[in-house]
């Protein structure tokens, strides 16, 4: 049976698939984030006596697996039921739905399906615009904002650069910038900063969640500014080339955090070993992107329940045959 993302690429138009596929520079981050999953080995531990538990308790509600769906952009690019069929598949699965600030169907209407519901936000330099954008995704319904905090400039993306992919076909915007008959375009600035971070913290009841941390010491501030939760991402590897794989960046932000703080990882997560393995090195939850968008393209809203479906069973199973305490110890770097 063919893969979910070999259906895609087949099906999508080139420009599109490579936009989701592709990265920065020579996207050495990219596929570092899956080799680094590949080097580290386990050591399960036996006859522990304990039954894998999946749910998650996180500072924006609730989820019966670790793994949750990372903001992507553009979900109509993928299927037309666009980001409506990533969250009703969210929502029967009963996992978290982070939105992208860039997503292709307004949070308002996203948010009837029912589904639990983040929202990723860019801060605009137009800071009364983005504190619009977030009274919108408050109002929906919106239980956590994620900042995304690695973006102070658009990546240099080869592929895109190489298609001419620059914007959305005709019919399509990003409708959270919409205002009326006006859609702005996205604007990252590199003047952003941890005092928009503490700007935010005033005017949502949100908790606020730092996307994109890479150094421990950022992870130390993000907390000291009242961050309720700290992702531990490169992007997917489409921002900065070069940088290290999500996974080994991991455990020395967890340390640095703590206990204060849930920590996420999300880059390269493909199996339910890596998703054991990331909770093994101090990760509260996962975040998967690109799978997500695979299972879109290729079935909409059921090939998203079908990747979220696989990942449940594969990281009960995993997580039973790695057994417990689930911790550092059963990491073996190879
Ligand atoms: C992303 N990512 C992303 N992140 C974000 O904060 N806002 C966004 O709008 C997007 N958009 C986006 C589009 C596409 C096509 C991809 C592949 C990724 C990054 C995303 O949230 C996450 O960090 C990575 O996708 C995780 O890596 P994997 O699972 O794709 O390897």
């Amino acid at each position: 049976m063919p893969s979910y993302e070999a259906i895609a690429r087949q099906r999508l138009p080139k420009a599109h698939y490579d936009y989701f596929a592709g990265g920065a520079g020579d996207e050495s981050a990219v596929h570092e984030n899956e080799a680094a999953f590949a080097r580290l080995r386990l050591a399960p531990r036996v006859l522990g006596g304990v039954a894998p538990d999946l749910a998650v308790t996180l500072p924006g509600g609730r989820a019966s697996l670790p793994v949750l769906v990372a903001p992507t952009a553009f979900h109509r690019l993928a299927h037309p039921d666009g980001e409506l069929a990533t969250a009703r598949a969210a929502a029967a699965e009963d996992t978290v739905m982070i939105v992208s600030m860039a997503s292709t169907i307004p949070i308002e209407a996203i948010a009837e399906t029912g589904a639990t519901l983040w929202f990723q936000l860019y801060v605009q330099p137009d800071m009364a615009f983005t504190e619009r954008v977030v009274g919108r995704a408050e109002k929906a319904g919106c239980r956590a904002l994620v900042v995304t905090a690695d973006s102070p400039v658009f990546g240099i993306r080869p592929r895109d650069l190489h298609n001419g992919f620059r914007d959305l076909p005709e019919g399509l915007a990003c409708e959270n910038l919409r205002e009326g008959d006006v859609v702005r375009p996205i604007e990252f600035s590199p003047e952003i900063s941890w005092a928009h971070l503490d700007r935010l913290r005033e005017v949502t009841d949100m908790p606020l969640v730092v996307k994109g941390v890479t150094h421990p010491d950022d992870a130390r501030t993000a907390v000291g500014h009242g961050a309720a939760m700290v992702m531990v991402s490169n992007h997917g590897g489409r921002q900065l080339d070069r940088v290290a794989a999500a996974i080994d960046l991991l455990p020395e932000i967890a340390d640095a955090v703590g206990a204060a703080v849930p920590v996420t990882v999300d880059g390269g997560v493909r199996r339910g070993t890596d998703v054991v393995t990331a909770l093994a090195l101090g990760a509260r939850a996962v975040l998967v992107g690109r799978p997500i968008i695979w299972g879109l393209a290729a079935e909409g809203e059921r090939g998203v329940r079908e990747v979220l479906r696989r990942f449940r069973a594969e990281t009960e199973v995993a997580m039973a045959l790695v057994g417990a305490p689930l911790d550092r110890s059963v990491v073996r770097r190879c």
